[in-house]
């Protein structure tokens, strides 16, 4: 169990190869060149007193605590800012230091809250800790004079508070927001005693750029800045390492608990993807696992028309089991099928397509990245051979050239754009692709070289003319494609992007985006260094998705720029295991690890292990299930932590799919807008209550460990056990190390990967396995997964959504820091406060053509539908483009989206939709309808579970 107070060794590791002997009190210790006194000593197990100094930040050397003295050097200096160096001594308990040190601690003191050990912080504070080591027993001023005690607290975040009277100025705050988080939202204002931390331009943290990170609260020493249910709750007793259940970054947490309550998520310093940061959500947005709305029993209903009723656990099973059979039997074996959570564990995913090919026993089975980066797994799988991102994220650290296209990392991925940013301020240089110009492309400290405003959907021509460009300057690193690349292919291809159709100056014609642009980013993207790419759903949400994802890798290969640190083509993947939800087989031509169903070699080895015979045919995709559940020809769906209703395209599609069907099963926290069509209800667990493993965008397999007891009764794997043996599967499974056995022996690039191999490692990459049994960092090293890398020719076909007289502009969607996807979490919680409802950004120029001031009410209308929102004007967005997130039902901002898709995927296009936008007074009738079916829909009646 890790401890509350992790060793803190003052500042970061050297990363030197050479390596310094040197004696502190009287004991030696080597360590790597460049390393501070101050962290040598810890490493030799001495703790010399700190306050301004932590190993998440680079020294400061301004509290004057840390002082040592050091033979044959006169002065004490400040253990924190000193390197050591060959042959050093050094003493750290000197009578000289010890009483500087105390002096120090004892004017810090005389402007500090004298609460002791009555205050939740005073347990637990470094500051309490100093005092303690440095020996203070007095104070030997009062607190009559000028002082801070009663300087007021700023309790405006609802996450944390910030208490100026305990600050003692150390700037760890200060530096953190900046090293760390990279958003330079604090300062310290004035000087000597006037000096204080300040927000923003001194105003309240909530109305600040501060972006609730939780950086400064982690990194202050005195309490000054605390969580809140700290304040309330006390200090935790005990911690439980674990990984967020938002994003695909996957952070790593310590769930700090008091018995099997969370008082607060602390970023874990070992996290191999976070390295001890964390954003809002995963910080602070955990509430949503208590929150009253949750569903803790099992509920069911004859019609969607009816109340429903609670039930037990065995009668909701049955009716599940019984349901599914009778459907089976009446109509046929592939009438029924499931959609597994992005959400949920790999053991859960891997449970529940196994459930549906074993024992629906057939491949009607889907995921949501159907609806995100289906298009990756394809084109990356064409390409190179493995349908996952190339490089770790650490590797960002060697990149001399960024391109980011189609992604808006620090509202999307916010751990992994710190670290970019961090980058980028190092002086790595910054490509972005998007048609709005977001955060990245200026923000303090940080601002891209080339921003390509692309118009929607032009992506696979800007990708042909940045290769245009690279082909015709003879900027192809020749060398590499020899060595590692199908020549014929790569012929085809150069003689292809060549063609004058795909210059930089036609391509303008259609993408808006200057040819002098497109040449010099394509340019510097060829001859910068390292150059990586990343990307999210940007690329994958068109109808050429897979294109454009191809388009991607043949830059790449094209360049030499993939099977190294700093370079690589890698997909920021939304969900925290969408990830491992489709390694784990979750698509119906693909068993686990995306070996296709039809290859009988795959299936024996599952025959075996399952005791089945396999349908070699793929089953139907979640658009063909809901085609074919208004045909008739599929009645039944189970489906686990996804709103399909919310989160999938052509809002009105989805929900006539569902209301066709005769069953519908669906299990998840609360009643989202999916179960308004659902028969069961099945609540489901938060990732708080169980146990297993998320697998985040680098492929890395994370623990998730449990830290209270499932407030359901279950695990979502224990349930979906459940049905099986219902079924007469007849499953054992005692714990998810048991699943992941199972998959393990079954597939070979997780061969290596056990629960006792992640406890120890902490984490691995998969491939994991006899030839990289610690995991595999960076893929493609040497030679490409699939053999020689593959060039495929990428012709741009224009989406079929076209803008004209009626639709006149394009709506492209996203999402925001504070809102994760459906916001069914988020929206429980205070996150809300940041983004209570959906907005339409457009820009300034079509607003005023049509009469809209900023906030007025909006309609937003497409081919598909419309609905109502209200309007936020802004430059961000260009002339003709319009944007909005789809986190609030109440917005259904997915109701406009179309249904076109991705040629290969059906991934849809959610990038590009044709609308028209027109001034209004609220919600619209459709709105107000839907409100009320909802609520109709959610009633239970209270009838005790038998
Ligand atoms: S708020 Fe905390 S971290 Fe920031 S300067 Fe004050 S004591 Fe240091
Ligand atoms: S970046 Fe993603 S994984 Fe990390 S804390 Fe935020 S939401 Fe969680
Ligand atoms: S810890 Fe070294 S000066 Fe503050």
């Amino acid at each position: 169990m890790p401890l509350i107070q992790e060793i803190d060794y003052g500042t970061p590791a050297s990363s030197a190869a050479t390596m310094v002997t040197l004696t502190i009190d009287g004991h030696e210790v080597t360590v790597p060149e460049g390393t501070s006194i101050m962290r040598a000593a810890m490493v030799a197990g001495i703790k010399v007193p700190k306050l301004c100094a932590t190993d998440m930040l680079s020294a400061f050397g301004s509290c004057r605590l840390c002082l040592v003295e050091i033979e044959g050097r006169g002065g004490t200096p400040a253990s924190c800012t000193t390197p050591v160096a060959p042959g050093m001594k050094v003493s750290t308990t000197t009578d000289r230091v010890r009483h500087i040190r105390r002096g120090v601690m004892e004017l810090y003191l005389t402007d500090h809250p004298r609460d002791g050990f009555t205050s939740p912080v005073a347990g637990n504070s470094e500051f309490a800790e100093a005092a303690g080591l440095v020996g203070l027993r007095e104070v030997r001023y009062g607190t009559d004079g000028v002082n801070h005690l009663d300087a007021k607290v700023d309790d405006s975040n609802p996450y944390f508070q910030f208490d100026p009277a305990r600050c003692i100025v150390c700037s760890r705050c200060v530096r953190a927001c900046e090293e760390v988080q990279g958003t330079f939202a604090l300062t310290v204002e004035g000087r000597g005693f006037a000096s204080k931390i300040v927000a923003g331009q001194d105003e309240p943290f909530l109305t600040s750029e501060c972006v609730s990170c939780g950086a400064c609260v982690q990194a202050c020493p005195t309490g000054s800045l605390l969580e809140k249910t700290v304040v309330e709750l006390g200090q935790p007793e005990h911690s439980v390492v674990t990984t967020c259940g938002y994003c695909g970054v996957g952070c790593n947490f310590k769930a700090e608990m008091q018995g099997d309550s969370v008082v607060r998520m602390v970023p874990w310093k070992d996290g191999k993807a976070n390295h001890g940061h964390s954003c809002v959500k995963g910080r602070f947005a955990w509430g949503y696992a208590t929150h009253p709305d949750r569903i803790l029993k099992p509920m069911l209903r004859e019609r969607i028309t009816d109340p429903w009723r609670e039930v037990s656990w065995d009668e909701a099973i049955s009716r599940v089991a019984a349901e599914f059979r009778r459907i089976q039997a009446a109509h046929g074996r592939d009438t029924v099928g499931a959609i597994t959570s992005s959400r949920c564990t790999d053991e859960e995913t891997y449970l529940v397509q196994k459930l549906v090919r074993a024992g629906f026993g057939n491949n009607n089975i889907d995921t949501c990245a159907r609806v995100c980066h289906s298009p990756t797994g394809y084109g990356l799988k064409t390409t190179l051979g493995t349908s996952a991102g190339t490089n770790d994220f650490d590797s960002v650290d060697q990149a001399d050239v960024v391109m980011v296209i189609g992604a808006n990392p620090t509202d999307g991925h916010p751990v992994f754009a710190s670290r970019m940013k961090r980058r980028l301020r190092e002086g790595a240089k910054l490509i972005v692709i998007d048609p709005r110009r977001i955060d990245l492309v200026r923000m303090p400290h940080v601002e891209a070289i080339y921003h390509l405003p692309i118009r929607p959907g032009t992506n696979v021509a800007v990708l042909s003319a940045l290769a245009h460009v690279i082909v015709t300057e003879g900027l192809v690193n020749e060398a590499y494609v020899r060595e590692r690349c199908e020549p014929d292919a790569f012929a085809d291809w150069a003689a292809f992007v060549a063609e004058p159709r795909n210059s930089p100056e036609e391509v303008e014609k259609l993408s808006g985006v200057p040819a002098t642009l497109i040449r010099d980013a394509a340019r510097l993207y060829a001859t910068g260094g390292r150059s990586a790419i990343y990307y999210g759903l940007g690329v994958t949400e068109h109808s050429q998705g897979s294109t454009a994802v191809i388009g991607l890798a043949n830059l790449a290969m094209a360049t030499g720029n993939i099977g190294f640190p700093g370079t690589g083509v890698n997909p920021l993947r939304g969900q925290n295991n969408v990830q491992g939800s489709c390694d784990m087989g979750s698509f119906p031509h693909e068993l686990p690890a995306y070996r296709h169903i039809s290859d009988p070699a795959v299936r024996a080895i599952y025959e075996r292990v399952w005791g089945v015979t396999l349908d070699p045919e793929p089953g139907l995709r979640i658009p063909n299930m809901l085609d074919a559940a208004q045909d008739g020809s599929f009645r039944a769906l189970y489906v686990q932590g996804e709103d399909i209703a919310q989160s999938d395209p052509d809002t009105h599609h989805v929900t006539a799919g569902l209301e066709a069907m005769e069953f519908v099963v669906v299990q998840d926290l609360f009643l989202n807008e999916t179960a308004n069509y659902a028969h069961v209800f099945l609540p489901g667990s938060t990732f708080l209550e169980k146990d297993g493993t998320f697998i985040n965008a680098e492929r890395r397999i994370n623990l998730v460990r449990k830290a209270m007891a499932p407030k359901n009764g279950f695990a979502d794997w224990e349930i979906t056990q459940k049905i099986a043996n219902a079924l007469g599967l007849g499953w054992h499974y005692r714990h998810p190390s048991e699943i992941m056995d199972e998959i393990a022996a079954t597939t070979p690039s997780f061969a290596g990967v056990s629960f006792a191999k992640l406890d120890e490692l902490g984490s691995v990459q998969w491939p994991c396995n006899e030839q990289a049994p610690e995991g595999t960092p960076v893929m493609h090293v040497g030679h490409f997964v699939r053999g020689k890398g593959h060039f495929v020719v990428t012709e741009y076909i224009p989406t079929d959504e076209r803008t004209g007289p009626r639709f006149p502009l394009l709506l492209t969607t996203g999402r925001i820091l504070s809102q994760y996807n459906v916001g069914a979490q988020t929206r429980r919680t205070a996150n809300s406060l940041w983004h209570e409802e959906d907005l339409l950004e457009i820009h300034p120029h079509d607003a005023e053509q049509r009469g809209i001031r900023d906030g007025d009410w909006v309609r937003l209308a497409s081919r598909s539908g419309e609905t109502s929102l209200r309007a936020r004007i802004t430059d961000r967005v260009a002339p003709g483009v319009v944007y909005t997130t789809f986190h609030h039902p109440d917005t259904q901002a997915n109701v406009v989206t179309t249904d076109y898709s991705d040629w290969a995927t059906n991934c849809p296009e959610y990038k590009v939709t044709a609308v028209q936008v027109t001034p209004t007074n609220g919600l619209s009738d459709w709105q107000r309808e839907y409100r009320e079916f909802a609520a109709q829909s959610r009633r239970v009646e209270v009838v005790p579970a038998k």
